[in-house]
């Protein structure tokens, strides 16, 4: 089988926004504690956050970090996390029914991004609370001094205000399970309202607004609508979310899941065009896909404690999906969908970065390792980077659920000109054939393959363990060449891969 391919250098979609690479951490399970934060662990910093996890993450080069929900922050007080450790109440947390001892908040979590090189992306409360929360946080975390909130701040022992930028409007209002869910009208003054407010304090924030939680949601996409009616003029993004399973166990099925995605991000795209045009605005709303990935091999699992039956621990195992093989090409196929769509899309954050539903999994006082999808995640954060190209794929497809043909062969492509590289990523959805792969440089001269990473599996559902650390991990390739203009590659069954070229 055959697929080919033209990359042409004019041929562009966008910049990709680095932030397409951001990721999310939640007060939940064990991702705060004993995921980034465990003083006891052998790896400890003097703040008490895990070296080992420190590294992986620093390891991924991850821009943004979006904190501290999810469901979490809609019943969040924010001033139970700051001050003295021994004084910060313990919280029933109602989302996922467990305790929150506050023993890490805002001041933890921005060292910690500061350790790792990240940015924050802060949600404020439009569930349970409003805008004199969403004011008052702001004015601790960003003023410099001389006012109630910031001179609390200093005193609680950071002198310089963080500067955060990025502020997320509530999260998942439109979903019944939040805390002071609202409809689309309430939701949307209450957004336009906290939104004016945080911006008499400053203009230059980017504020994300709530889109519907899922597109399978009964008032998607009036949602958005309704939403972006209210406040257009006050907000940059507008949120998405979305996650992936395989619960019939049908792969092919399964990975056609990224033709649903990219249907999504066309309809929001064309509902922030459509209110753009009502409202007569100059003015751009972007997409900020601030929750995706794989969930649901924990869900069976989990439901004891979600359903309220197992008490109110404190960072019990939640959300703790195991990925296999197969999530790798799910993974894989999500992030060429936000490179080919990165014209809109300029922030998404994967759901959750440490053990949550997330690529780095940790045990207590024991190792931390990368799960499966680490790997696509990694070679896309790291070597995604520059302008995204509007290839011209042409490659034989099959009939999901989803869409009526989905290309076996999945590829995008980013040209960096600062360091002069093409960056391919592959993947084959084909059950059992290779497919000889074509793609014809245009205004590339001299192509030379400077790196090429495979990941294949005899079997889909291998996994990465504490004790098997390495047993679904990428493998140098040897078969991807560049001549004449032409870069050939063969991709196997079920196989992702990067390849990598010098121009
Ligand atoms: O990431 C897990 C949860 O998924 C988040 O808390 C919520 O926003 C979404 O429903």
């Amino acid at each position: 089988m055959k697929a080919s391919v033209i990359a042409n250098k004019d041929y562009t979609i966008s910049k990709i926004d680095d932030r397409v690479y951001g990721a999310f951490l939640e007060h939940l399970g064990r991702a705060i504690y004993e995921g980034i934060y465990e003083p006891d662990h052998p790896t400890a910093d003097k703040d008490g956050m895990r070296g080992d996890v420190a590294k992986l993450v620093k390891d991924l080069n991850v821009p943004v970090v979006r904190y501290p929900g999810g469901n979490f922050v809609s019943a969040y007080n924010w001033e139970d996390g700051i001050g003295p450790r021994e004084q910060r109440p313990t919280r029933l947390d109602l989302a996922w029914h467990t305790s929150e001892s506050n023993a890490v908040g805002i001041h933890e979590f921005a060292d910690w991004c500061a350790t790792v090189g990240t940015e924050m992306m802060l949600a404020v409360n439009l569930g349970s609370r409003g805008v004199d929360e969403a004011r008052n946080f702001l004015e601790y975390v960003n003023h410099p001094g001389g006012s109630y909130w910031s001179d609390l701040r200093i005193k609680n022992g950071r002198k310089e205000p963080w500067n955060v930028k990025m502020w997320c409007l509530g999260n998942e209002m439109d979903g019944p399970w939040q805390v002071g869910h609202k409809d689309a009208d309430e939701y949307g003054k209450l957004a336009a309202n906290t939104a004016r407010a945080m911006r008499m304090f400053d203009k230059s924030l980017e504020l994300i607004v709530c889109g519907s939680s899922n597109s399978d949601m009964a008032s998607y996409p009036d949602w958005e609508r309704i939403v972006l009616e209210h406040t257009y003029e006050h907000v940059d993004h507008i949120s998405l979310h979305m996650y992936f399973a395989n619960r019939e166990d049908n792969t092919p099925n399964y990975l056609g899941l990224s033709e649903k995605l990219d249907t999504y991000i066309e309809t929001v795209a064309s509902t922030i065009k459509q209110v753009k045009a009502k409202k007569k605005s100059k003015k751009d709303v972007y997409i900020s896909f601030d929750e995706w990935n794989v969930w649901y091999h924990s869900n069976k699992k989990d439901r004891e404690i979600l359903e309220g039956n197992g008490g109110w621990p404190h960072a019990p195992g939640l959300l703790e999906d195991i990925y296999n093989f197969e999530d790798v090409l799910m993974v894989g196929l999500i992030l060429n969908t936000f490179i080919r769509r990165s014209d809109v899309v300029k922030i998404a954050c994967i759901a959750q970065l440490v053990n949550v539903i997330a690529p780095i999994m940790t045990e207590k006082g024991g190792p931390a390792w990368a799960q499966t999808i680490y790997y696509p995640y990694y070679f896309a954060s790291v070597f995604g980077r520059g302008t995204a190209l509007q290839l011209v794929t042409n490659s034989p497809g099959y009939e999901t659920t989803h869409a009526k043909n989905t290309a076996y062969v999945d590829v995008s492509g980013v040209h960096n000109e600062e360091d002069g590289t093409l960056t391919f990523f592959f993947v084959n959805r084909h059950t059992s054939e290779s497919i000889e792969s074509e793609v014809e440089l245009q205004g590339f001269e001299k192509a030379e393959v400077i790196d090429h990473q495979v990941m294949t599996h005899r079997d889909l559902k291998a996994v990465n363990t504490a004790k098997a650390q390495d047993e679904v991990k990428p493998q140098k390739g040897s078969g991807a060449k560049a001549a004449d203009g032409r870069l050939t590659v063969t991709l196997p069954p079920y196989s992702y891969q990067m390849v990598r070229v010098k121009i």
